[in-house]
């Protein structure tokens, strides 16, 4: 089959061509982001390939169904950018990610959770300055500490497991309890309960009109002064003014973000000789309590 893939980075290349040597379909590979703009590179091809940033809205659907489109995969296990109403109205088909190795993105999640417990990242780039001061970079033990997990599905029930052998108390929010959570002691609450008791918040449920902005202003306001808040899930999840407001006042103590809601305009590209316009990230990035990386939790050989 003809499968027109976007938004393709030049280290994805040669690793999609070698995996098609045993399918033997036809690919082209635009290093171009999915739109309404570019929709119309794919015509011609019945299956197209879409990344998470690719805007696969009512229009750009229309484009690609006039085109000859019918089946519509996704190199994503989140799948908010997709207009699944217009898709079905259109009769497209859409494959996603069912297990997008949920330990990549597990095991990630906690490197950042370390990373900000014990302030490694700061005493890491004092270490290259010659700063061998360790004022500031006092840190706290995971061990004994309340972690709410939202969502526990295949990333979150895996974090579950990897938080276990820290000795600490798992508290969860999700519409169904999982059985492997419940045997390894998590304890299932409302999200009032889970914002109020937990010292560390982590988000891994998908982003959909109940969930976004679920850390907004007034879900900060029921939590621990200085709790530690990390999202490696979908971006809006969180109200990003928000969440500056209360790391200016020190209600969050601690920051880690892998995602961000206008992350489409920013992460993937090297924008390191230009001016980013997006005063709000910007802003994000001035705190020495946040860490902030590019969508890059998925990113191992395994996944
Ligand atoms: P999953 O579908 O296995 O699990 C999601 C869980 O969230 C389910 O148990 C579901 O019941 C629960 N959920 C749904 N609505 C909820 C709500 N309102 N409150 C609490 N829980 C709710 O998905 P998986 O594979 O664990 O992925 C989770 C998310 O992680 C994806 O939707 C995607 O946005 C994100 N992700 C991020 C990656 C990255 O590189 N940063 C890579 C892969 C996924």
């Amino acid at each position: 089959m003809k499968v027109a893939f976007f938004s393709i980075k030049k280290d994805d290349f040669s690793r999609f061509e070698q995996m098609n040597l045993n399918y033997n379909h036809t690919l082209i590979l635009f290093e171009a982001q999915l739109s309404k703009k570019t929709a119309i590179l794919a015509s011609g091809y019945p299956a197209i390939n879409a990344f998470v940033n690719d805007i696969l809205d009512e229009e750009t659907l229309g484009i690609l169904h006039q085109g000859g489109t019918k089946y519509i995969t996704l190199r994503s296990a989140g799948f908010n950018n997709v207009d699944l109403k217009s898709a079905q109205k259109l009769g497209l088909t859409i494959a996603r990610v069912p297990a997008y190795s949920p330990n990549a993105i597990a095991e990630y999640t906690l490197g950042l959770l370390l990373a900000l417990s014990r302030k490694i990242t700061l005493g890491a780039t004092r270490a290259k300055n010659g700063n061998y001061s360790l004022t500031g970079l006092c840190g706290y033990n995971i061990n004994g500490k309340t972690v709410g997990i939202i969502g526990t599905g295949k990333i979150g029930s895996v974090m579950v497991k990897l938080l276990s052998g820290f000795g600490c108390r798992i508290l969860a929010v999700d519409k169904y309890q999982n059985s492997e959570c419940l045997k390894l002691g998590v304890e299932y609450t409302d999200y009032n309960t889970l914002f109020e008791q937990s010292d560390i918040i982590t988000l891994h449920c998908p982003l959909m009109k109940d969930t976004r902005h679920i850390i907004n202003d007034n879900s900060i306001s029921l939590m621990k002064d200085g709790v530690t808040l990390i999202n490696t899930s979908r971006g809006a999840l969180i109200d990003t003014k928000a969440v500056i407001n209360a790391l200016k006042i020190k209600k969050i103590g601690a920051l880690a973000i892998d995602v961000y809601e206008e992350e489409s305009e920013i992460f993937f590209e090297d924008h390191s000789d230009s001016i980013i316009q997006d005063d709000i990230f910007t802003r994000l990035l001035t705190f020495p309590n946040v860490i902030v990386t590019g969508h890059q939790a998925f990113y191992s050989k395994e996944a």
